[in-house]
């Protein structure tokens, strides 16, 4: 693993234990079995009882378990060993059959066996993963012929906005870029001592994140082999991603009424293995 990916895997390890007590992470919902995906997966993932599922980045395992308590024979990765020490704690706790695997994305094909009926991977994932090519690859090397890849994340676009303090007092309708559209194969740095879901503050700050625009996902999908069954573009995404970005049904976020222009906020799809 490199340098790049060690200091996020310690940003990542700390947050677990701030995000299990967060609201937007819903563990109480989950244990009285009313915790739900956001609504864009919901419309779009059908029924998963019986299926084997594989859970790319899954964090503490709060999807991987909802998918579980639906029914889902499902393993989930992920490389922050507090993360899969929790899932594997939660999944104990509630009674949920789910195996939970740490270690690189990049590395899965040696720590997990498939085949696999669907994998899924959502929110906040390709953006620590400097190659898309061999993400979709692994994906597809997962799936049995006619297994799907399912896949939500922000919007290329969307994530070329300011989201700093002072963009959030611009004139209402404005927006300004910050970071550029088009990846590059170095990542960009960012110092942040901050959590997305809660008010904490962590003392490993350095993460590091890759651009990948909507090409770069297409191509790389297709390029695996797998075949779209769709791609969707939404005006809501499951987390605040701007400031300005208001609540909406579900737990998702959309751009406060009369805010022109509408733009993506979030991305996903379905693609499936031939066969
Ligand atoms: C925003 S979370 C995933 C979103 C998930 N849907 C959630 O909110 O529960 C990103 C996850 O990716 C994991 N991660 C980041 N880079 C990774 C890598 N190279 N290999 C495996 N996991 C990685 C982090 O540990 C983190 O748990």
């Amino acid at each position: 693993m490199d340098a790049y990916r060690r200091a996020n895997r310690l940003k990542w390890d700390e947050l677990v234990d701030h995000h299990v007590g967060a609201e937007s992470y819903g563990v109480d919902a989950l244990r009285r079995g009313e915790r739900r995906l956001h609504p864009i997966e919901e419309g779009e993932i059908g029924d998963v009882a019986g299926l084997d599922v594989l859970h790319l980045q899954c964090h503490f395992g709060v999807d991987s378990l909802i998918l579980a308590q639906r029914g889902a024979r499902v393993t989930g990765l992920d490389f922050s060993p507090r993360a899969i020490e929790t899932a594997r704690a939660l999944a104990e706790e509630l009674g949920l059959p789910g195996t939970f695997v740490e270690g690189d994305l990049y590395a899965a094909p040696d720590l997990i066996d498939g085949p696999f009926d669907l994998v899924f991977t959502t929110w906040g994932t390709i953006c620590w993963l400097p190659d898309l090519p061999v993400w979709a690859g692994t994906a597809a090397h997962f799936l049995k012929p006619g297994g799907r890849f399912y896949f939500a994340d922000a919007h290329p676009m969307a994530r070329v906005w300011d989201p700093g303090k002072e963009a959030a007092a611009l004139p209402f309708g404005t927006l300004r870029t910050s970071d550029p559209y088009f990846g590059a194969t170095e990542p960009f740095a960012y110092e942040d001592d901050g959590d997305y879901a809660s008010d904490a503050r962590t003392v490993s700050t350095r993460t590091y994140e890759w651009a990948h625009s909507v090409s770069d996902i297409v191509n790389a999908v297709s390029g695996a082999g797998l075949t779209f069954e769709f791609l969707h573009e939404h005006a809501e995404i499951a987390w605040q991603l701007l400031p300005i970005l208001v609540p909406t049904a579900g737990s998702q976020y959309g751009w406060p009424e009369g805010f022109a222009p509408a733009l993506p906020l979030s991305l996903s799809f379905m693609a499936r293995k031939p066969g």
